[in-house]
């Protein structure tokens, strides 16, 4: 039974595509930049950059060890491995936070929708205030928002119980370089519009009185984020990664590459920004409320140009969410199929539901529910929040922990050097990693936030 349903997700390359897949989405195009905005600008990059290399690494190549080694859901890798011990709740915790933020999720991958909608209908703003308007007024609304919300998660449930997945992700090979090759282009697009400069000065140049204090662990959450570690979504997709996959080298390779489509699109977003006055702390709406500007000013002299670019680029934005809430979607699947012991399709549509509600109050919550406050936000961004800086921090710490110090090192070592055919070396770093350094930064950027350090 499981070997049927492991078989179908493809080839070896295939399976390491879709965990790049699964990292690259809204996470970098959407919360990046905004998070960026937020936080000062370069100053904070170079923080996420640090800690996507310095955590976000060894933490990604410690969920692939017990997902590898495990063979099997996120919940039930970690109940195998940890026996009756506590550590078990890693795996619950994991589908948890991952249905929290596939409904928020489904939410901004709606808006993408929307604007690629539009966009095809050519019916696009391109007026500075007009544009905000239009973001504004739709995402206040109820029922469109809410359809399309609900129409991405089904897209979604479908894609993952007929296990087209395999389709997709042929698809995403094809189209991601594509995405790259359009990122470039709106780049040059922003930057070449008039006072952009100052966009890619805020970007580039740190300004370390900028930052706030509670900027470490907004930088830890992007970065966790932006990796889909914490949740066990990674030690899902790693329990179908062949015994030649290099867990190290994947998992740099998908951290390099997810950075570099993050640090293209706060390049192509707050020239922009700058250039046509939208504030760079504006929020969940930046990125919808400065591109439409981009395809309208830059192209303006060639409008059949921009028609075909910004359709374009909604189309691949929401395909690169697509693989994004298919790994999440994955980890609650996988669970009720294995655990409840119901079919696959049910064990879906349990997943389905539940997103879909949260998702259904997550966007309300920019409109007839934006009165509704928790610790001073709305819902949507109370989930982003509470999803990147609690639990993706505090799942990937107890993942490092656990491997570091619970699991036989032979474990560990039989993943890490690929049953001795890799260097140790790799092990050596990688054990004082994540028995020292992850935990103890996690722990004291934690304590930061509380005001005890
Ligand atoms: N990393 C994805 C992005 O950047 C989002 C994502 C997918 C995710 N799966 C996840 C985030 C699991 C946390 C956990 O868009």
């Amino acid at each position: 039974m499981q070997h049927h349903q492991r078989a179908n997700f493809g080839s070896r390359l295939g399976i390491v595509l879709a965990t790049a897949g699964s990292a690259v989405g809204l996470g970098n195009i959407w919360r990046f930049p905004y998070m960026t905005g937020q936080n000062g600008g370069a100053a904070f990059i170079l923080l996420y950059i640090l800690f996507v290399f310095l955590l976000g690494i060894p933490g990604m190549v410690a969920e692939f060890v017990v997902g590898r080694s495990a063979q099997s859901n996120a919940a039930r890798a970690y109940n195998r491995m940890a026996g009756r011990t506590p550590w078990r709740v890693i795996g619950y915790l994991g589908v948890f936070t991952s249905m929290i933020i596939l409904g928020f999720y489904a939410v901004v991958a709606g808006w993408c929708m929307q604007y690629l909608t539009v966009a095809l209908t050519g019916g696009l703003e391109t007026d500075a205030t007009q544009v905000a308007n239009y973001f504004k007024d739709y995402s206040s609304g109820t029922w469109v928002p809410i359809l399309w919300t609900i129409g991405f998660i089904v897209i979604t449930h479908l894609v993952v119980v007929r296990g087209v997945r395999n389709g997709i992700e042929k698809a995403s090979k094809l189209l991601m370089p594509l995405l790259l090759l359009l990122l470039v282009l709106l780049i040059v697009a922003s930057c070449m519009l008039p006072g952009a400069m100052r966009g890619v000065e805020f970007f580039l140049k740190p300004d370390f009185s900028q930052l706030t204090p509670n900027v470490l662990l907004e930088a830890l959450g992007q970065a966790f984020f932006s990796l889909s570690l914490g949740t066990a979504c990674l030690c899902t997709y790693a329990s179908y990664f062949g015994r030649n996959t290099n867990l190290t080298n994947s998992a740099f390779q998908i951290a390099m590459l997810d950075t570099i489509v993050a640090v293209m699109a706060g390049l192509m977003i707050f020239p922009a920004a700058f250039s046509v006055g939208v504030n760079p702390d504006s929020g969940p709406s930046l990125i919808f409320i400065t591109l439409p500007n981009v395809f309208g000013a830059a192209f303006s002299s060639a409008p059949a140009v921009g028609y075909i670019v910004s359709v374009l680029f909604y189309f691949l934005l929401a395909l690169a969410a697509l693989t994004s809430t298919i790994s999440m979607h994955e980890i609650g699947t996988a669970f009720f199929h294995e655990e409840l012991k119901v079919s696959r399709g049910k064990g879906a549509i349990i997943v389905t539901v539940i997103c879909c509600i949260i998702g259904i109050f997550c966007s309300l919550s920019n409109g007839s529910l934006s009165d509704v406050k928790l610790l001073g936000m709305n819902l949507l961004d109370f989930c982003d929040s509470l999803t990147a800086q609690v639990l993706l921090p505090l799942g990937a710490l107890l993942t490092c922990l656990f491997v570091g110090w619970y699991i036989p090192k032979q474990v560990v070592k039989d993943q890490v050097t690929n049953w001795g055919t890799l260097p140790s070396w790799r092990l050596k770093v990688f054990l004082f990693a994540v028995r020292f350094i992850c935990p103890l930064c996690i722990i004291s950027i934690f304590l930061h936030q509380f005001g005890i350090i």
